[in-house]
């Protein structure tokens, strides 16, 4: 795991520089922890010269579903190719070697940035989905008081199948999110603790929000990773909680990634639209696919939010 800690690091220096971001999140516990989804064990391609590794590709397996059919997707990440070897063709080799690895209705699917869009445009990779990033000012002001149908809490299967009924929609595609996926995502991360806040008033009264403070681009803000709700009104009182943390921690700043919500909602809780090109990256779920089930599910509507994307 050290020589493939210490490629990924050295790979993605002079990109995360760019964010203000320092590689040292890097580490053995974050891969062990990605790579061992609920779905099953990842795999890797590696190349190597002299036995040293010059690049890697790294998929994880998550269920994605649509209209009650449901595909293994392994999603690509932690693409990296050592600066000395790149140009030469590994990454787009590492990517046709997991290809051809992909099982019967199975996809290999990923958010690439512009680095590795290419790779994946050459092995027939096509864009599925787009899903906009959205930012909100947090001006100072009072807490809310009124909060009490909002509940922090763990993530329960009686809870997670009332949020499936609000999540998954006839004809539109998603990456599913049971109890073990979220339990996962959220509870298990090595590095970053979430907050996880739902209204639990039964089939008809649900929601969740889930979000984390972080600092990039030398500010901090808060990430919105997920944000369900069966109303506008409970997804107006869910916010007011990721709200309140901004107030009391003094964040002025909100994103998310979301193709969930348009203006309407957007100008309900006064989330901007940050125009393509001012957006750090723009999100495109890109894929290949083996298998007409798989072709059917992943070629669709998606629903996307921002704790699709791994990296958060
Ligand atoms: C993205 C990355 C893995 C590509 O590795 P590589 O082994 O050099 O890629 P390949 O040689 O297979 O190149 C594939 C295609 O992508 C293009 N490409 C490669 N790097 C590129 C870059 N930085 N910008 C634009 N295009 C690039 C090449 O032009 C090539 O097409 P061509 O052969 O027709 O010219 C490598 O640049 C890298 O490690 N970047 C930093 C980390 C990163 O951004 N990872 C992707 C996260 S989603």
């Amino acid at each position: 795991m050290d020589e493939y800690v210490r490629l990924q690091i050295a790979a993605y220096k002079a990109h995360l520089q760019g964010y203000g971001v320092e590689p040292d999140f890097m580490n053995s516990h974050l891969y062990a922890w990605k790579y061992s989804p609920p779905a099953g064990g990842g795999k890797l391609a590696i190349a190597r010269q002299s036995g040293s590794m010059l690049a890697a590709v790294a998929v994880l397996p998550l269920w994605i579903e649509a209209d009650g059919r449901r595909c293994l997707l392994w999603r690509a990440v932690d693409i990296a190719t050592l600066p000395s070897a790149r140009g030469k063709g590994l990454f787009t080799k590492l990517l046709l070697a997991l290809r051809d690895d992909l099982g019967q209705d199975e996809v290999l699917g990923s958010f690439p940035n512009r680095n590795s869009t290419p790779g994946f445009e050459k092995i027939g990779a096509r864009s599925a989905a787009y899903a906009p990033t959205w930012v909100r000012l947090v001006p100072p002001g009072l807490r809310a008081t009124r909060r009490a149908e909002v509940e922090s809490g763990d993530f329960s299967s009686g809870r997670t199948e009332t949020l499936r009924r609000l999540i998954v929609k006839p004809g539109v595609s998603c990456f599913v999110r049971d109890v073990d996926y979220l339990t996962w995502r959220y509870s298990r991360h090595p590095d970053h603790s979430y907050h996880v806040h739902f209204v639990d008033e039964g089939p008809q009264g649900a929601g969740l929000i889930v979000f984390r403070e972080t600092q990039t681009y030398g500010r901090r803000m808060v990430l919105i990773l997920e944000w369900w709700a069966s109303s506008a009104a409970r997804a107006v009182k869910l916010l007011r909680v990721a709200t309140d943390y901004c107030r009391e921690r003094r964040v002025r700043y909100m994103v998310t990634v979301s193709n969930t919500f348009g203006i309407a909602r957007g100008l309900r809780t006064a989330f901007l639209r940050v125009p393509q090109p001012l957006a750090p990256k723009k999100q495109v779920l890109r894929g290949v696919v083996r298998g007409g089930t798989a072709h059917e599910v992943f070629f669709n509507r998606w629903t996307l939010q921002m704790g699709d994307l791994l990296e958060f």
